[in-house]
């Protein structure tokens, strides 16, 4: 891959990249149509990185099917598909993590310790790889985002980090890999995390500026479905991922995790200054 990949800078292409565990779903094709418009070439990795996995019992349920995956992105002209053994990107004697002071360890890093560890991880090793001009994240890991441009700006990168908006199922549901492991009626009622989340947009619309109450109302809206439970609701900047008090001048990230029976859903929204 590197030397490929080497080989196409030579030639002058540019190099667009989307990083992802397989499980393809449109959240995905979104990434890699944003990549097809901007680039000459796509690149997509697909690798389940177990280093990011805290939990061994969610790496070892985690989809694969590389077959599947290969004949859906067969319909969006992508250039190649890297797909490496653990072996390649952990070989014998591995021992070099990258580690992301502050952001990683609130919100999903709380409750999944070591997990930004293992992406800013892998994601440093392959963009180290094929050198990316551009790479495309998908904002529903609104946390990752904000890992991986800090590690791209800390580590000299020359790759631009492109955030794609959430895709969403017809019922609002944000598109996930994970959403495949829900029960129909799971998975219906799990509508009901956009749904709070659009609720504390309409309000602070209507001139709510405080975040405890916006958080409250994300809670209080999910914790009327009887299936879920709420794992977090945070308001924090955007960027640095602090808890904030008031919205401002600066873009907020409302970011919400809830369960639905054994699987766990993230989701977000940010408020910027119009909202
Ligand atoms: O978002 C994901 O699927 C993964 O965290 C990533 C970025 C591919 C790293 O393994």
């Amino acid at each position: 891959m590197a030397s490929l990949a080497r080989k196409l800078r030579r030639e002058n292409k540019t190099i667009g990249f989307v990083a992802t565990m397989g499980a393809l779903h449109e959240g995905h094709l979104k990434l890699v149509e944003e990549a097809r418009q901007m680039c000459d070439i796509v690149i997509v990795s697909i690798f389940v990185n177990p280093a990011q996995f805290n939990d061994k019992k969610d790496l070892e349920r985690y989809p694969r099917d590389l077959t599947a995956d290969a004949a859906i992105l067969s319909g969006y002209r992508v250039d190649y598909i890297f797909a490496p053994d653990t072996e390649e990107i952990y070989p014998a004697g591995f021992s070099t993590y990258v580690y992301v002071e502050n952001l990683t360890e609130t919100l999903e890093g709380a409750s999944r310790p070591g997990h930004f560890r293992g992406v800013a991880t892998v994601v440093t090793i392959l963009f180290n790889t094929i050198r990316p001009d551009f790479a495309f994240f998908g904002q529903k890991d609104a946390q990752q985002v904000a890992v991986i441009k800090r590690l791209a700006a800390d580590l000299g990168f020359d790759t631009e980090i492109v955030v794609v908006p959430v895709v969403r199922e017809e019922s609002g549901l944000a598109m996930s890999s994970r959403n495949a492991l829900l029960a129909p009626e799971e998975r219906l009622k799990a509508a009901i995390i956009y749904q709070a989340l659009r609720e504390a947009k309409i309000a602070a619309r209507n001139g709510e500026r405080n975040a405890a109450n916006l958080a409250e109302i994300v809670r209080r809206t999910i914790e009327t479905e009887p299936l879920a439970l709420v794992d977090y609701v945070a308001v924090v900047d955007n960027e640095t991922l602090e808890p904030v008090d008031k919205i401002g001048e600066k873009a907020v990230l409302i970011a919400v995790a809830a369960r639905f029976g054994s699987v766990r859903l993230i989701d977000n929204t940010v408020l910027n200054r119009r909202q």
